[in-house]
């Protein structure tokens, strides 16, 4: 059975208003932008907007969908990812509390799995923690007042809320092929095997947090997708999933860079499990120049751009 996942994919939340995340991410937390397009699920247009590191490493994609415009708040809680986990070099933690001080952003020093973490949040009130690791080998972008060698490298983990931890675990080991590597306070953290990066899970035990919300809602995360490296992988992970008795694997969905199936997990996160085809991936539409400088329509809804550009607020690129 070939299921091998070899860590983090992409990132994708659901967020307020779109000027607002795409100032944060790119201004306050120094990403690159890398596509503005749409939702491909649906009937309503909704704004889907992707950032990155600074060479669009795999791992380093986080992209979101601004809620606001339709009036969907969603509720944080228990079995939902609650805090995003990024990567930065542990010498970095300094300079971003620093900042967030400068720019007036609440932030909170904590150490948790004997490694050191900056929380702050999201305008729209998304928890994030930065996590100070070592020998990651991803670069920052830099171009945004924030220096490369302190830039977001990518992905570190999600950390989810769980009101009961053991299904989620059956999971991780059995469905994932994960490995319980440490357990604290509540906490645990779990791994793929493998040297790739951003292959890690951690739950916190949350009994008495009432679930949050699963639906495109802002203010919550929406999915964590994990990277596949082909086809046959994908099919194998959906196939070993459906025999532990998750059915609900989805179908494979074209979403235009890569191909993605998605599973709820009985830890309430859903994950996604991706592959991007080598005649795939974001320089399909935009030369590498010129990444989000147009909006790409997704195909399903071709015959309707100028209807659904006309509805969305417009997203301006402030350097
Ligand atoms: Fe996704």
């Amino acid at each position: 059975m070939a299921r091998t996942i070899t860590g983090n994919h992409h990132i994708t939340l659901s967020v307020g208003d779109g000027q607002e995340d795409w100032d944060f991410h790119t201004q306050v937390l120094g990403l690159r932008p890398i596509k503005k397009t749409m939702l491909y699920d649906g009937e309503a247009p909704v704004w889907h907007l992707y950032y990155s590191n600074g060479s669009l490493d795999a791992g380093s994609i986080i992209t979101t969908f601004p809620m606001r415009q339709h009036g969907k708040m969603g509720r944080r809680g228990s079995n939902q990812i609650k805090e995003i986990g990024l990567s930065i070099d542990e010498s970095s933690i300094d300079y971003w509390a620093n900042r967030f001080d400068e720019l007036g952003i609440a932030c909170e020093h904590v150490e948790e799995f004997g490694t050191k973490r900056l929380k702050f949040a999201h305008p729209c009130g998304l928890p994030y923690t930065l996590v100070g690791t070592t020998g990651d080998p991803r670069g920052g972008w830099g171009e945004r007042g924030v220096p490369a060698e302190h830039g977001i490298k990518g992905a570190y983990a999600p950390i989810i809320s769980v009101i009961d931890p053991f299904e989620m675990t059956l999971y991780l080991e059995h469905g994932m092929g994960m490995s319980k590597v440490d357990e604290e306070d509540g906490r645990q953290a779990w791994e793929l095997p493998g040297d790739g990066l951003a292959r890690r899970v951690e739950l916190v035990h949350e009994p008495d947090v009432r679930p949050g919300t699963w639906h495109f809602a802002e203010g919550t995360p929406h999915h964590w997708a994990w990277n596949v490296p082909d086809e046959p992988t994908q099919f194998s992970v959906k196939t070993w999933l459906e025999g532990l008795g998750f059915t609900d694997v989805t179908e494979q969905k074209d979403r235009g860079y890569f191909k993605s199936i998605y599973n709820r997990t009985p830890g309430g996160a859903l994950f996604e499990y991706a592959w991007t085809p080598e005649d795939r991936g974001f320089l399909v539409d935009e030369p590498e120049d010129k990444l989000a400088t147009t909006i790409q329509i997704p195909p399903v809804f071709k015959d309707r751009a100028e209807e659904m550009i006309a509805f969305l607020d417009p997203i301006e690129d402030r350097v």
